[in-house]
């Protein structure tokens, strides 16, 4: 089976952490770093359950590097409500045992792209910032890097943080508008495909039953119930979106999603619609936007990209 060389940029929430179990056990992913940003929680939050979660699947050979603790403009807005207090639903998990590596996050995107040219999928499921300040270090990124997956924007349908914008595009969209039209081939996993991919009841019981198997598992059964709590009344059933699993899921198997090629546009301007992810759908007329394009997921086969990460946390059996 062809492996695919990952570095996997967090804002290490509940979301962010099924999908780091994902990059740590599914057969196709060989993560090669793991780098954290401000979003969900304080970086340095985010940085420590990086590594208490490598911890606890024995995978601290994995570096974790340390990324921006503000967006490059205006202020952090974190997600206490929608994450917990720790960022993991209030599982309150052991620290690691190691610390982060000395090498900012932006650095260690850099020179790991030059060291292993055309090779590497970046899955980004935080805010954008490392990603632009990586691009700003190494103007050649876009070509040193195989994909770029982005779990962010809301092209076709609401946004969730506001009317109009994403929370990890409005939690830096200056540092958005930079990545997402710097011509890098990347993927985008929106809201347009996140907010179908669920996980409910049935899969609740199913990773209890595995969890009972494999308690390592045990703390990602509870942050999911603690974030299927803050999304209950939002979806009007018991269940929570895989936001960011979904992009790691496309970036080890884009068969999941259907996308389309297009330019977009992130406002940034102060207002209602600051972080808002605008595509020019219109038929039939020049396009007002003309940076390049990239691939929107707009469609999604849920149920396959959900079995799929079940596949990947069923692998912790034999581990
Ligand atoms: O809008 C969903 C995204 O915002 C996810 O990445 C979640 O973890 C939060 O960062
Ligand atoms: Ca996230």
């Amino acid at each position: 089976m062809e492996t695919i060389p990952l570095i996997l940029d967090c804002d290490t929430g509940v979301d962010d952490a099924l999908a780091l179990l994902v990059a740590l056990l599914h057969p196709k992913a060989k993560l090669l770093g793991v780098t954290s940003v401000h979003g969900n929680i304080p970086v340095q939050k985010a940085a420590e359950n990086n590594l208490s979660i490598l911890k606890l699947f024995h995978r601290e050979d994995i570096p974790v590097a340390v990324g921006s603790a503000l967006p490059l403009a205006g202020e952090n807005h974190f997600a206490f409500q929608v994450h917990g207090k720790d960022g993991l639903g209030e599982t309150y998990l052991s620290p690691g045992s190691l610390s982060p590596i000395d090498e900012p996050a932006a650095l260690f995107i850099a020179r790991l792209a030059r060291e292993h040219p055309g090779e590497i999928t970046l899955v980004a499921t935080g805010p954008l910032t490392n990603v632009a300040l990586a691009f700003l270090l190494e103007p050649e990124l876009p070509r040193l890097l195989r994909r770029v997956v982005v779990m962010g924007g809301a092209v076709t349908v609401p946004g969730n943080v506001t009317p109009l914008a994403e929370a990890n595009i409005f939690n830096d969209p200056e540092a958005a508008r930079r990545v997402l039209n710097a011509g890098f081939p990347l993927t985008l996993i929106g809201l347009d495909v996140t907010m179908k991919t669920l996980f409910g009841p049935k899969e609740m019981a199913r990773l209890k039953n595995l969890a009972a198997e494999k308690p390592a598992l045990q703390f990602i059964h509870r942050a999911l119930a603690f974030y299927t709590d803050f999304y209950t009344p939002i979806l009007g059933t018991a269940a929570c979106p895989l936001h960011d699993p979904l992009a790691l899921a496309a970036a080890l198997d884009p068969s999941l999603v259907n996308c389309q090629p297009m330019s977009l546009y992130v406002e940034t301007a102060p207002g209602q619609a600051r972080g808002a992810t605008l595509a020019d759908r219109r038929h039939g007329r020049a396009k007002a936007f003309t940076s390049p394009p990239v691939d929107v997921a707009l469609e999604v086969k849920a149920e396959d990209a959900v079995e799929f990460i079940f596949s990947a946390l069923e692998r912790a059996r034999s581990q």
